[in-house]
């Protein structure tokens, strides 16, 4: 262990971990390639990600890996990058299997080109024993999206009953949204500079504390995520406490 981690202090790991993986297209274009290059060279990053979580012992990680607005992109682009993510499951499933790690997906899967659905589904199934850590792929995913499909969802289960009104509370909206069976993020990363949250998991984000790397994302190496988790651990999180109320 390197002695920028060894500083991580295991007992106050974020147990959720959420990353918006910017700045592919960036990257490319500053050596002078194409985006889909960048998206290539993301899939990296991506693995380096996953295995330096597992290996410290995050029990959950949610990717943000297309947007629902990200439809609106060339269809060259949109292709290419449906193309790779068939490719990248197919290539990783065997490397998830090894390390214990249980594959998810969250967002509209249907609108997914049938081929990169049934990769997804496949990988999904095979590795749905795995314990050490949840890997979630946001795919065609919008938090607005998620969250017009839970009131649906609301409207539905009651259509033939009366709506039990006084039992809505927080943990009832939870139940309905795509994030059902995990926590929210504790900490959230957004590479390549950029400031916003982009339509993701914005009832889920409430209370997580929020970290932005300057490093675009097929730059962000194992040595960031240590970084950001560091900077985590300094926070205080005092969920509308005072400072001295946290203390024992
Ligand atoms: C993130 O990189 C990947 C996806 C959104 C699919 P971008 O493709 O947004 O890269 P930039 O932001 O244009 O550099
Ligand atoms: C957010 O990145 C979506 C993903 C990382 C998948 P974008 O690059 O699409 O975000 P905006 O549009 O610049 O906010
Ligand atoms: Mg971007």
């Amino acid at each position: 262990m390197d002695s920028l981690t060894s500083q991580i202090q295991p007992d106050r790991l974020p147990q959720h971990i959420a990353i918006i993986m910017d700045g592919n297209g960036r990257w490319a274009k500053s050596s002078g390639k194409n985006r889909i290059f960048g998206h290539k060279n993301g899939v990296e990053a991506v693995r380096k990600t996953t295995e330096m979580c597992a290996k410290l012992g995050i029990p959950y990680l949610t990717l943000y890996a297309f947007s629902t607005e990200n439809w609106n992109r060339p269809s060259l682009e949109v292709r290419a990058l449906m193309q790779l993510l068939v490719q990248a499951i197919q290539k990783e499933t065997a490397t998830l299997q090894k390390n214990n790690i249980r594959l998810n997906a969250i967002g509209d899967l249907n609108q997914l080109p049938s081929s990169t659905r049934k990769s997804l589904e496949k990988a999904i199934a095979e590795t749905a024993g795995n314990t050490r850590m949840t890997l979630t792929l946001a795919l065609s995913y919008s938090s607005r999206w998620e969250i017009t499909e839970a009131v649906k969802s609301i409207l539905n289960e009651y259509k033939n009953n009366p709506f039990p009104i006084d039992s809505v509370n927080d943990q009832f909206i939870s139940q309905f949204l795509e994030t059902a069976s995990m926590p929210d993020p504790d900490l959230l990363i957004r590479t390549s500079g950029e400031f916003r949250i982009s339509n993701f998991l914005l009832w889920q984000l409430a209370y997580s504390e929020l970290y932005f790397s300057s490093k675009l994302w097929p730059e962000f190496g194992e040595e960031d995520l240590v970084e950001a988790i560091l900077d985590y651990q300094k926070r205080e999180r005092r969920f509308g406490k005072t400072s001295e109320q946290l203390k024992p």
